[in-house]
């Protein structure tokens, strides 16, 4: 399993000092969750925050657009050293140009789904896809509670990845915690995503260790 720490949830005015706890953990990749006030009743952080988070984190920066005209983006995220990016099928009209963008770009090319997003919507495009951020929570803010529908999703998608034996990792954003990581193991996730489990804990580090042994 590959697990994400969000840096949401993080303490924004210790950064560096956040980002070398995850250098320094088990971690995998750290999550960067980017938000326009548009697509998404929430500002949260730009290209020069995920550029400086670059300057310090050893581990890829798996970056997740909740924003509008991803396009005009992508390529500062890129040269900010983002490694995946992730953009929202809800903003992209024409999500086929969008990822052939990010590959020419060198980038992992991700697809973020809302909650009420069906899986069929994937069906044209699934072999084009290096990863699907599947919230489990509506975008915009951490801390929220987990919607217990995703499970039947997930089966869904690695039945759609399966029938066309792509490599789509299969990742789960929102809610996710110690109680509900190995249900969503076992129903197929390959990346679990935790802002506030991980940074509201007492001992950040050691709940990533936790969640890394499940
Ligand atoms: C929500 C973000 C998530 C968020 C997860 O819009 O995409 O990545 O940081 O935070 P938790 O784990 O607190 O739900
Ligand atoms: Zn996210």
């Amino acid at each position: 399993m590959i697990l994400a720490p969000s840096i949401l949830a993080a303490d924004f005015a210790n950064l560096q000092r956040e980002i070398e706890m995850i250098n320094n953990s088990e971690a995998d990749w750290i999550h960067i969750d980017v938000m326009d006030g548009v697509f998404v009743p929430n500002i949260s952080m730009g290209v020069p925050v995920v550029e400086a988070i670059g300057r310090h984190a050893k581990k890829p920066m798996d970056v997740h657009l909740m924003i509008v005209q991803p396009e005009r983006y992508v390529d500062a995220f890129k040269k900010a050293g983002a490694e995946t990016i992730s953009v929202h099928i809800e903003a992209c009209p024409h999500l086929h140009r969008n990822l052939q963008q990010l590959k020419s770009l060198g980038c992992k090319a991700g697809v973020a789904l809302n909650p009420h997003t069906p899986i069929a919507q994937l069906e044209d495009i699934i072999q084009d896809v290096d990863l699907v951020c599947m919230m489990s929570v509506n975008p915009g803010f951490g801390g929220q509670k987990f919607i217990e529908r995703t499970y039947s999703k997930i089966k869904a998608l690695k039945e759609l990845i399966n029938s066309r034996k792509t490599n789509t990792l299969i990742e789960i954003d929102g809610g996710v915690n110690q109680q509900n990581a190995k249900a969503l193991i076992d129903a197929g996730a390959d990346v679990l995503v935790a802002g506030n489990f991980v940074f509201s804990s007492a001992n950040p580090k050691e709940v990533i260790g936790h969640l890394k042994s499940i």
